[in-house]
Formats: C-alpha cells, sequence, structure tokens
C-alpha cells in the first residue's frame, strides 16, 4: 500500500521548521520503515501555509509546481539547520469570515490525492487543522511558536533558538550600556504570553521584566531602577513583552491592520517605557526592538532535536490512524493530544507562582510559599 500526505508550515516563521518537515519527510519515506509496516508514503510540501492549499489549482500544472514542493530524503537532506521555513508561510485563514475559502481547501486536499495532512502552526494554523478536522480531513499538528502559548504542550518550535537570540542581544548591549551610563529598554515578541520576556529576561539577567499577564506602573518601573543607581549601578536592563500593558492602559500597536485571523500588529510599547522612563528618572534611555530578529538565524540544537522527534511522532500519528491530533512534548516526553485541547486556551505565564509583582522579575522562590501581599 501507498498513500500520499501533505505537510505545511502556517502563521509567523521561527527556527526548527525545517527540521520538523525533514523528520516527517525522513520517518514517512524511509524504505527500512515502510518495508517494515508494509506501506510505503509519499510526501508533498504545499507552499506559504494554508494560502498554497487554497491557491493551488490540482488539474493545473503549472499551479500544482508554484504551489507544491515533491519532497523526499534527498531534497530535505540539510533543511534541519537552515533557518525559517523553505516551504514558505502566511497568515491566511481559510475560515476568515470575511473570505471563507474552506471549500476551496477540501477540494484541493481531494485534488491532490492527500490522504493525510501535517499543519506545523501556532494557535491560528491548528485552529484551522481542528476545523478540517471536523469536516473530515486526516490531519495532525505539530506545534511552533516562539512565544510559546499554545497549550498541552511544554514545547513549541522555535522558542529555544528566540530565547537565543535575546540573551545573545542583552549581552552586546551591556557593554554600550555600561559605557554611557545609559538605559536600555529592550523590546521583545510575546503577543499574549510573556514566556520570551520572562524566560528571556531571567537567563539575561535583566533588571526589570514587563510581562502581558501583568499590567504594570511606569512610576514603579522607575523606583526599581532608581533603587538600583544608588546602590552603585551604573547601567539597566529593562525587557519587555511586545503585548505588555502599563495599568489602565490597553496594549501597544505599530498598525490598526488586521490579519487573517483578526490580529493587530503589536509594537511600540518599549519606545513608549523608553521615553517615560527617560523622563522620571532623567537617566539617558535607549530603546531596542528585537522584533523579527528572534525568529531568525539557524536553529538551537533544542530547535534541531524538537523538530526531528515532533515529526516522526506526527509520522506515528498518522500510521496510527490517530487523526486530529497535535504531537506535545510534556514531563520530558514525546506524546500527543486533541487539537481541541491544543486551541482551546492559551498557555501564558502563572503570576502566582512564576512573577514577581514587587520586583517586576522572575520568582525568587520557588518551593517555599511567598506572598508578595505580606511585604
Ligand atoms: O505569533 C508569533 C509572533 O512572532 C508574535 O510574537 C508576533 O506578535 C507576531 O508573530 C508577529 O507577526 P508578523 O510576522 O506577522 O509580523
Amino acid at each position: 500500500m501507498s498513500f500520499k500526505i501533505g505537510v505545511l508550515t502556517g502563521g509567523g516563521d521561527c527556527a526548527g521548521l525545517n527540521s520538523a518537515v525533514k523528520w516527517v519527510t525522513k520517518t514517512a519515506t524511509d524504505q527500512l520503515l515502510a518495508n517494515h509496516r508494509g506501506e510505503a508514503l509519499e510526501v508533498i510540501g504545499i507552499r506559504e501555509g494554508w494560502k498554497g492549499l487554497v491557491s493551488v489549482d490540482p488539474g493545473d500544472p503549472e499551479s500544482v509546481a508554484r504551489w507544491i514542493m515533491p519532497l523526499d530524503e534527498l531534497v530535505v537532506r540539510t533543511w534541519d539547520r537552515q533557518g525559517g521555513t523553505i516551504l514558505g508561510s502566511s497568515r491566511t485563514n481559510p475560515f476568515n469570515p470575511k473570505n471563507d475559502q474552506s471549500r476551496e481547501c477540501l477540494d484541493h486536499i481531494a485534488g491532490l490525492g492527500l490522504e493525510a495532512l501535517v499543519a506545523i502552526g501556532g494557535e491560528d494554523t491548528l485552529s484551522v487543522a481542528y476545523k478540517l478536522h471536523n469536516l473530515g480531513v486526516k490531519v495532525v499538528g505539530i506545534p511552533k511558536t516562539i512565544d510559546r502559548d499554545l497549550n498541552a504542550t511544554d514545547y513549541t518550535l522555535g522558542y529555544d533558538s528566540a530565547l537565543n537570540v535575546i540573551i545573545e542581544e542583552v549581552d552586546r548591549l551591556r557593554t554600550t550600556a555600561g559605557s554611557h551610563s545609559r538605559l536600555f529598554v529592550v523590546e521583545v515578541m510575546g503577543r499574549h504570553a510573556g514566556w520570551l520576556a520572562l524566560e528571556g529576561g531571567e537567563a539575561a539577567g535583566a533588571h526589570v521584566i514587563l510581562i502581558p499577564e501583568y499590567a504594570f506602573e511606569v512610576a514603579r518601573v522607575a523606583a526599581l531602577l532608581e533603587h538600583r543607581r544608588l546602590a552603585g549601578v551604573r547601567y539597566d536592563i529593562v525587557v519587555v513583552s511586545e503585548g505588555a500593558k502599563v495599568a489602565g492602559q490597553g496594549e501597544v500597536y505599530l498598525s490598526d491592520k488586521e490579519d487573517g485571523f483578526g490580529h493587530k500588529v503589536l509594537g511600540g510599547i518599549g519606545e513608549y517605557l523608553a521615553k517615560q522612563l527617560e523622563s522620571t528618572t532623567g537617566y539617558e534611555t535607549r530603546h531596542v526592538v528585537l522584533s523579527h530578529i528572534q525568529r531568525g538565524g539557524q536553529p538551537s540544537a533544542r530547535d534541531r532535536l524538537m523538530g526531528r522527534y515532533f515529526g516522526i511522532a506526527a509520522v506515528d500519528l498518522i500510521l496510527e490512524e490517530d487523526f486530529g491530533r497535535m504531537v506535545s512534548f510534556r514531563n520530558g516526553q514525546i506524546t500527543s493530544v486533541s487539537l481541541k485541547q491544543a486551541i482551546e486556551k492559551l498557555y501564558v505565564v502563572d503570576v502566582d507562582t512564576l512573577y514577581d509583582p514587587l520586583r517586576y522579575n522572575g520568582r525568587r522562590s520557588s518551593m517555599l510559599p511567598w506572598s508578595p501581599k505580606s511585604e
């Protein structure tokens, strides 16, 4: 028996995607495994996520050449060391209420002869996968997002590489901040979840970390910084998540334009905060927006490995005919969860156990109970 599977990457790109595609392909097309299981799988890559699936005309060879990339072991051989997504990505939503293309999606899956589909993405991409599953498509998901805000998995592709970018950039900023006795506000990604700011800030040793889960007060940030200067420290690093909010105010957006999933482009909190802090404290202040740099570059060892393990597990699910599921990393093991569970809520920082609202930083107690209210 032989059947065809498709693989696509959707939403914001990140490091580790190519490794996942490589290992879906290698596992599916492996000859030894095929002999053992008596099934050979053919793999095609769909370019630019859901956009490729709604755009391709399976009956037109030119269109197929534009949107479909046949994958085999030789094609994907070097992919795992490369950043971004070689298949390309988009934020196209086939179920966009303003432009519903779900019919095209279903027709093209059938027209391409796809028996199963691997969707690699975050909450948006996997919510489309879930809807398709409910319409009868045999789909499995692989979690990716540098924000690490997907539910029911302890790891999402891209997160570790992004964290490494944050610490590298903050390390660089430290020398110049020190030379000029300046305050640097570093804005990192994280639309709804502060994981990158919190763990990136902790790993980089930031003095103040601001996350979307806890609205902050500028006066308190200023007081924390002043306290440091009085103690003799000559410069400071503040790490702020792009989705962080000043108490009583909303998020700061770069533009009001919405994508197919209804998201506006976040950004600007770093600049806003830098201005506010400079006028409040009088310290010379600069801001740096790390933005898409966090999604770029070569994948870390962890992202290459997790791409590999997730890719292999996705093919296992297909062979087990266990559809409508997302591969997941939980409690140190590769497992799977339902797509429904993966998208039913976002995984955000638990302020009560991980964040210190007095210090605006990570907690300094992990096993002992401590309530900031008691101080
Ligand atoms: O969802 C991942 C993410 O990197 C967010 O942190 C960020 O807000 C968003 O994507 C940026 O998306 P775009 O690439 O469309 O600018």
